[in-house]
């Protein structure tokens, strides 16, 4: 007894004399973006010292690790992750909570448990952590003198499963550090999805064993528009890139260690124009050539390359005539096998197949594809696009996978089990769900991100045009209008896509994507009630300092001046 009785004092006389219990927080110590569901605000900070260890299951230790390394961020600690010691910061698995990707945090002055339905969850527990810490930690070991944390319970959940950001790396081309950094932004704001929009008119980016002319030929131009489309001329710089598999495999290891699911893109049968360029007898007309210029004279006489091939990679933007041919059943078996290396590269349920902007004058005057449209029973060329995608479909349905494709892929008919992005707006996504469909919603006027961010378009880098502002991304509400309550539900979630035509330097990209990505960020997380934009322009003050030292360029007139 008397033992208890010592022992009960001396707990009593530990925590009455640590300083750091009963401090009083206030809201702003809790700026956190996105916006938890539950946030309940208690006494007292958890400082992070040499003797501060994480301990968790071993399933946990992709996540333990990432949360050490933040913390020895502080001076003369070197915080460790193991499962048998008696850390006092504990990460773990919890069954009763719901959500796939839920978690709970809780922080007193001497502990720190954050649990999780899943490794996701904790791994969103500790992006909630993060940022309940100083933007200092977003440096080098041992640069930050003190991480002292405010105590707090978080019960906390997405709105939807899918949270995406897309990026077109064809028009231009980013570095393999980059896109980690890309997949680094998406997981710190508890997004889940990279679309990787990776083949285009203007480049192919993805190596592919079978058919090496798509990145010997396919992934380089000659030259790029100047200025606006359709531009003052032609820089006559030969551009280009692509990522080989290991690359591809690297970055999808990464993401995977930040819960972050790639989604390829592989666009057909419009917007293939550089794979043309490598195998002609893809087009309709493999001798026509590829690029017609207008009033583009300095290009005149490079339509033929040197070897004699009347294909080359297009160098301005648009949308082109010169499309897969629907009626060759060649094109079929190169797709077939582009997309059986593809499989092997991405774990993801889903390939984006693309599906836009697929003009059909090429497909009216084609012989093979006329007579595909003859022997199919198909009405018209909206019909052959249609029987294009469904035949993939079906294709990748076998092999196990999903497609996903804009919403183009609605007309003549949709693919039996297709997931549409509706971003003509969100009419698109409205039929599909209509038609008990997945739908993700990109519409441009809300979150297409080459759009100029500021009225002031004179103080902005050249954008593509249009207008959203970072509130103009928050105002925006992902579920459609005019859907039941059952309809609903096919609403996965939304998207933000990032095309690159005018984005020629990583820093450009960073810029058109922040603080507008961090707007969409709350919209696909919090509860649609808990929506304010004030206290969201406020919170997004605080975020900032943290994207400073991790040396972000991001458009500063779209943050309030203290
Ligand atoms: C698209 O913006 N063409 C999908
Ligand atoms: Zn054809």
């Amino acid at each position: 007894m008397r033992i208890l009785l010592t022992l009960f004092i001396a707990i009593i006389a530990t925590s009455c004399t640590n300083p750091n219990k009963d401090i009083v927080n206030s809201e702003k110590d809790y700026q956190i973006i996105p916006k938890p569901v539950k946030l309940e605000i208690i006494n007292g900070r958890f400082v992070v010292d040499s003797k501060t260890k994480i301990t968790g299951d071993k399933s946990l230790e992709n996540e333990g690790n990432f949360l050490a390394e933040m913390l020895s961020t502080v001076s003369n600690t070197d915080v460790k992750f193991d499962t048998k010691s008696n850390g006092n910061i504990i990460l773990k698995l919890d069954n009763s909570i719901d959500n796939e990707e839920g978690y709970t945090l809780s922080v007193t002055y001497d502990k720190i448990i954050i649990s999780g339905k899943t490794a996701k969850g904790v791994f969103y527990g500790i992006q909630t952590l993060r940022q309940l810490m100083p933007a200092g930690i977003e440096t080098e070991k041992n640069s930050v003198t003190e991480i002292s944390i405010p105590a707090v319970i978080i019960t906390d959940n997405p709105r939807f499963v899918y949270r995406g950001m897309h990026l077109d790396v064809a028009r231009h081309f980013f570095p393999v550090d980059f896109i980690k950094k890309y997949i680094d932004l998406i997981a710190m704001h508890k997004m889940n999805t990279f679309h990787w929009h990776l083949t285009e008119d203007q480049g192919w980016r993805i190596e592919i064993k079978k058919y090496p002319k798509l990145t010997e030929i396919g992934a380089w131009r000659n030259g790029t528009v100047v200025g606006l489309y359709p531009g003052t001329g032609n820089d006559e710089k030969k551009y280009g890139g692509f990522y080989t598999q290991e690359e591809i495999k690297d970055i999808v290891k990464y993401a995977t260690s930040k819960h972050v699911t790639v989604i390829p893109e592989i666009e057909l049968p419009g917007h293939g124009g550089a794979a043309i360029a490598g195998y002609p007898f893809l087009s309709c007309f493999p001798k026509e050539k590829s690029i017609v210029f207008n009033d583009m004279g300095s290009k005149k006489g490079k339509e033929i390359q040197a070897n004699g091939t009347p294909k080359i990679v297009q160098e301005t933007w648009g949308i082109f005539d010169d499309v897969f041919c629907a009626g060759n059943e060649e094109t079929f078996t190169f797709l077939q096998d582009v997309l059986d290396e593809v499989i092997t590269l991405f774990p993801s349920q889903y390939i984006h197949i693309g599906g836009d902007e697929c003009p059909k004058a090429n497909w009216e005057r084609c012989p093979s594809c006329q007579a595909r449209i003859k022997k199919e029973g198909l009405k018209d060329e909206h019909e052959l696009q249609s029987y294009f995608i469904q035949r993939i479909e079906k294709y990748l349905n076998k092999k196990g996978k999903k497609i996903i494709g804009w919403d183009e892929i609605l007309e003549g008919g949709l693919a039996p089990n297709a997931t549409v992005m509706s971003w003509r707006g969100t009419k698109g996504g409205v039929e599909a769900a209509k038609q008990y469909h997945d739908v993700i919603m990109t519409p441009g006027h809300s979150v297409y991100f080459d759009h100029y961010q500021n009225k002031n378009k004179d103080n902005e880098p050249l954008a593509i045009g249009g207008l959203t502002t970072v509130k103009d991304v928050y105002r925006y509400e992902p579920s459609p209008i005019g859907l039941s309550a059952e309809e609903q539900k096919f609403v996965l979630g939304s998207q933000a896509n990032v095309w690159t035509e005018y984005m020629k330097t990583t820093d450009y990209v960073e810029y058109m994507i922040l603080p507008r990505m961090t707007a969409l960020s709350e919209i696909v997380w919090t509860p649609k009630d808990d929506k304010n934009w004030e206290d969201f322009d406020t919170r997004l003050q605080n975020i900032v300092k943290r994207y400073d030292v991790m040396g972000l360029n991001y458009a500063k007139h779209s943050i309030k001046k203290k």
